[in-house]
């Protein structure tokens, strides 16, 4: 192992070991199919990487690059391109003509990625897009959005404040809001926002199988901003009726750690997030729709800082994974948790050996979020 040195903090870090018998309903089938009828889709890649696997004292490491993924640098258009599908199908009306009249404007709040796939599907489905954008986001990412050709309002708040602004928009008529966080009240559409990124957890069961690996990783670990990727994922892993289920680690940034603190009570709490680069994780409040899912089958917990995420990011681009801040964070809280002071005892939380097979989620690529090059 590469790093053992004693660690100047103690780590962010929350062990449940209930989780792993936690049950849950199954993510409808028929996601997978619409995405395979999109044009330009192609399942991303499963990158193996064997010298990770030796850094962090286990017996093999994929990362799920989701660097390229339905033409966009990041995961999320799986989410909102199924979401925005289900809703058109209520909206015969909204079909034909940009100009004509009966078209939607599809609204939401986002830390860079999820408007973005909300303003591109707005614009290949012929519909309006106005995506709030809180501060901190990268000035490339924000113009990433405006280049979808959708209306951008910036808010000098945090992400929970553009939720807000977002929220108050779609009350106009001929708005729909497309928001990936629920809360009581609006949870269809985050709904389906979270059955959409079940065809990232369905690529890699293929994908592991033709790497020889039949029964499963031993660890998925997940990037978390308000915790919806992560609910997808718990109810992929959760949902299977028999089998050994793998553990499932969430991963935050140290600013805005709302799930991990959320855990550590017993119930879902905000908290005052600061600036981080992870900025698609830098979320304040859980999303209540995710919080049973979180709360059941979450196995640990774990914050990174943006120290953390960038060298993992470094050391991802050194075996050609393209990795930004986001999606990099996982490797930087695998190794967190795998390594380091009290490793024996976070690694026995898990159940893992030097034969586990472990699973990052990657979630976006370095164009996405131009953080971690504007960083050096
Ligand atoms: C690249 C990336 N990874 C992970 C996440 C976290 O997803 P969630 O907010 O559903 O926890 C986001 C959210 O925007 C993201 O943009």
């Amino acid at each position: 192992m590469s790093d053992n040195r004693p660690s100047p903090h103690p780590l962010p870090w929350l062990a449940r070991p209930a989780a792993r018998t936690w049950r849950c309903a199954p993510a409808p089938t028929e996601v997978r199919a619409f995405h395979a009828a999109l044009p330009g889709y192609s399942p991303t890649r499963l990158a193996e990487l064997p010298a990770i696997a030796a850094e962090l004292g286990v017996g093999r490491v994929f990362v799920k690059d989701e660097s390229r993924r339905l033409g966009l640098p990041a995961f999320k258009v799986l989410g909102a391109s199924w979401a925005i599908h289900r809703v058109l199908a209520e909206h015969p009306e909204s079909a034909g003509d940009v100009e004509a009249p009966g078209h939607l404007t599809l609204i939401a709040a986002t830390d860079g990625n999820h408007g973005r796939a909300v303003a591109h599907m707005a614009r290949l489905l012929g519909q309006h897009a106005h995506i709030f954008v809180p501060r901190g986001v990268h000035p490339r990412a924000v113009a990433a959005i405006a280049a979808e050709q959708a209306k951008v309002t910036e808010v000098a708040g945090p992400y929970d404040e553009a939720v807000r602004h977002a929220t108050e928009a779609a009350d106009a008529p001929h708005t729909v809001l497309i928001q990936d966080t629920g809360w009581p009240g609006y949870e269809r559409i985050p709904g389906w926002i979270v059955e959409g990124y079940a065809t990232l957890c369905a690529e890699i069961d293929e994908q592991l199988a033709a790497h020889a690996v039949i029964s499963g990783p031993d660890l998925v670990a997940v990037p978390v901003g308000v915790g919806s990727l992560a609910q997808a994922v718990v109810t992929h892993y959760r949902s299977r009726p028999s089998g050994r289920a793998p553990a499932l680690l969430s991963v935050e940034p140290a600013n805005a750690a709302c799930v991990l603190r959320s855990l550590a009570l017993g119930e879902p709490v905000s908290v005052t997030t600061g600036h981080t680069l992870m900025a698609g994780l830098n979320c304040g409040t859980p999303s209540g729709l995710a919080w049973p899912h979180l709360h059941g089958g979450l196995d640990a917990a774990v914050a990174v800082t943006d120290a953390d995420s960038i060298r993992a990011a470094d050391r991802l681009a050194g075996l050609g994974v393209s990795s930004g801040p986001c999606g990099a964070a996982t490797l930087a809280g695998t190794r967190a948790a795998l390594t380091g002071t009290g490793r024996e005892e976070r690694r026995t939380a898990l159940g893992l050996d030097a034969n586990s097979v472990v699973v990052l989620l990657s979630t976006e690529g370095t164009d996405a979020n131009p953080h971690a090059t504007a960083a050096h």
